[in-house]
This record gives structure tokens, C-alpha cells and sequence, in this order.
């Protein structure tokens, strides 16, 4: 069956809504952007690429849990269930849990990366072709509105990559709790990164090949091609730090100088060596998460580590009390 749901193509409203966003972002004293700009297709395209980086062991690390454990993770989804993905990508790490669901009567990936989601399911339909691929684009910080012919089917949630840690500490719970309330869901697989030496997780993030600068950056290319902005990329520098007290590493653009750039029929003006905060990676411990988790109504059954406890897999259930 193909159950791509029909979403029309990127429409004036998408540009609109980019433009509104990074304009109230660029308009506060301390500028930002949301991250979820990142992921057009180009942006889908290079996060693959960092995810085989030498230093990006976030990955590799989570791909070595997840196919040790896959027989435990597969089991939690009851025979004809769902496996619902949020930011799915290019859904890589999911097959090895897909592999050993034979059992699993449809995969949901959620993303809002539209073309690229597409691009992913096609393939997916032709790697596993008796699974229901049903393609969700929507945007997880807000409640996400899950095929109707699933109400009745039990569900285990899967969001990996600790793409959790992008997300404020607000909008995670929020995420958490929404997945919750979805009808009949039995298990949350979490993949979480973990906090660890400074210099590793600052390398994760700054690589020397520049690739992680280079999808940091799509975020301004990305205003200029969609949205008619007038940013000058050499002028803005990737920066990657770590904020020991909030446990996340920090990624700004910064401003080699004062300088406007006009968007959406407004100028936006920087000094020299301002930064714009792009996008935030939280790191948790096994004490972190599990306070997270609770806080939405979750407890943590099993938390699956690699060898070094570098990255976790955590199968959180709900909580009867909550
Ligand atoms: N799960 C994959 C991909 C992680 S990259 C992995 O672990 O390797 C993060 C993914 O989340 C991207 O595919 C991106 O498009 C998606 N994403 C980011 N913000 C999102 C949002 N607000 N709503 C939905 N998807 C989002
Ligand atoms: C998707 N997400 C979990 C990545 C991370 O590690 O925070 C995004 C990323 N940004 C820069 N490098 C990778």
C-alpha cells in the first residue's frame, strides 16, 4: 500500500513561516535561528555526511547499540504494531530495528525534511515490501497528527540520533509528553548522547574537514535561496562550543563584521563578532534523562549503553502514576 499522505509542494505559507521565524529570532537581542531550518534537502544531505565523519561518533556509536539489541528493541512492538520515528532522515540506523521486526505491521517516519522523507520511504518500500510506509512531514515541536487508520494499533515510538538534545529542555518535555498521549503506545526508544570529555564533544561538532560548518551555514544559504535574503556567507564564521553548566554544545555563526542583510523587506543589522545561536546538542547522564523522562511521564525499563558509555538507548514505558 502506499500510503504517502498527499501534502501539497512547498507552498508561499513554508516561505512565509521561514521568514517570520528568522526574523523574530534575528530581532532579539541575542540572535537565533531554529535549527528545524537546517533540514531542507541539502541540509538532509549533509547531516548523512557528517554522520561518517571520523569525529562524529554519535552515529556510529548508536548504529553498534541498536544492532546488539535490535531482537530486545523489535520486541516491543506486538505483532502488526508500529514503529512511529521521529526525524527519521534517511531512516539508516532504523533498518537494523526493521530487520529484526518482521512481525511489524507499519513503519511511520516522521520528518520535516519533505523531500528527502519521500526520497527515504521509497526506498524503504522497495527494501521491505510487505511494511506499510506511511510518511508523516510534520514538525515535532508541535503535536503531531499521526494517520488515522493507527488509532487502534499499539505503537512504539523511536526518536534516535539524540536529535532529543537539539530541542530546549521546554520542548523536549513537551515532546515527551506529547508522545504519551498518543493512543495505544507501548514503549519510547530514546537515543540519548552522553556527556563525556570536552575535547571529543567539541570535535564531534567542529570537524576538520569543515562539513559540519558547511550544514550550519545551509541555514543562510537556505534564507537566501528560498526566502530572497541577501546574506554574505563568507562573512559569518562557524563556531562550536561547550556550556558545561546547561551540558550542550553551542553552535553559532558569528559575524566577521558589521554588516546588514536585508530579509523579508526588513534590514537586519550585526555588529562585528556577534554570534547567532543556530542550534544547541544537550548531553545527558543516566541521572538527566531519567529526570526528563519522569517530568513527562515516562519511566526509563532498560537503558542500553555501548562499552565506553559514550551514547544510550534508553526504552522508556509509561508511567502508570502520571
Ligand atoms: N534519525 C536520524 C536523523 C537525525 S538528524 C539519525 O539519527 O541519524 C535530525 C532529523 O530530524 C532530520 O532528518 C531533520 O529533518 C529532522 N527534524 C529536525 N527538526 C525537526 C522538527 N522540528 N520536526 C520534524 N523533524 C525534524
Ligand atoms: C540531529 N542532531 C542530533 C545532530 C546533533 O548531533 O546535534 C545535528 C548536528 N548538528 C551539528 N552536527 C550534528
Amino acid at each position: 500500500m502506499d500510503g504517502t499522505l498527499q501534502l501539497p509542494a512547498t507552498s508561499p505559507s513554508d516561505t512565509d513561516a521561514l521568514i517570520a521565524d528568522a526574523l523574530a529570532g534575528l530581532t532579539q537581542p541575542e540572535k537565533s535561528l531554529s535549527p528545524k531550518w537546517l533540514y531542507d534537502h541539502r541540509g538532509s544531505a549533509l547531516f548523512e555526511q557528517i554522520t561518517t565523519l571520523p569525529e562524529y561518533y554519535p552515529t556510529r556509536t548508536e548504529a553498534g547499540i541498536l544492532r546488539d539489541n535490535a531482537a530486545a528493541l523489535a520486541a516491543l512492538v506486538p505483532q502488526g504494531g508500529a514503529l512511529v520515528e521521529l526525524g527519521s532522515g534517511a531512516s539508516v540506523k532504523t533498518r537494523t530495528v526493521l530487520d529484526a521486526g518482521a512481525h511489524f505491521g507499519a513503519y511511520v517516519p516522521i520528518d520535516i525534511s519533505r523531500d528527502f522523507l519521500f526520497e527515504t520511504s521509497d526506498d524503504l518500500r522497495l527494501r521491505y515490501p510487505t511494511l506499510d510506509i506511511l510518511p508523516v512531514v510534520a514538525d515535532f515541536t508541535r503535536p503531531v497528527d499521526l494517520p488515522t487508520s493507527l488509532e487502534q494499533t499499539a505503537k512504539v515510538a523511536f526518536f534516535p540520533g539524540s536529535t532529543i538534545g537539539n530541542l530546549v529542555p521546554e520542548r523536549a518535555q513537551a515532546l515527551l509528553a506529547g508522545v504519551r498521549a498518543w493512543t495505544d503506545t507501548r514503549a519510547f526508544i530514546l537515543g540519548v548522547d552522553l556527556v563525556k570529555d570536552t575535547r571529543d564533544l567539541v570535535a564531534a561538532y567542529d570537524d576538520a574537514q569543515g562539513v559540519t560548518a558547511t550544514f550550519i551555514t545551509n541555514i543562510l544559504e537556505r534564507l537566501n535561496r528560498e526566502a530572497g535574503a541577501d546574506f554574505d556567507l563568507d562573512a559569518f564564521a562557524y563556531r562550536a562550543s561547550w556550556d558545561p553548566d546547561l551540558a550542550r554544545i553551542d553552535m553559532h555563526l558569528v559575524s566577521r563584521r558589521a554588516q546588514s542583510v536585508s530579509l523579508g523587506g526588513q534590514v537586519v543589522a550585526f555588529a562585528a563578532g556577534e554570534p547567532i545561536h543556530i542550534s544547541a546538542a544537550r548531553k545527558y547522564t543516566a541521572d538527566s534523562l531519567a529526570t526528563m523522562a519522569a517530568q513527562a511521564g515516562w519511566s526509563v525499563a532498560t537503558r542500553f549503553t555501548d562499552g565506553q558509555e559514550r551514547f544510550a538507548v534508553a526504552v522508556l514505558t509509561p508511567d502508570p502514576a502520571a
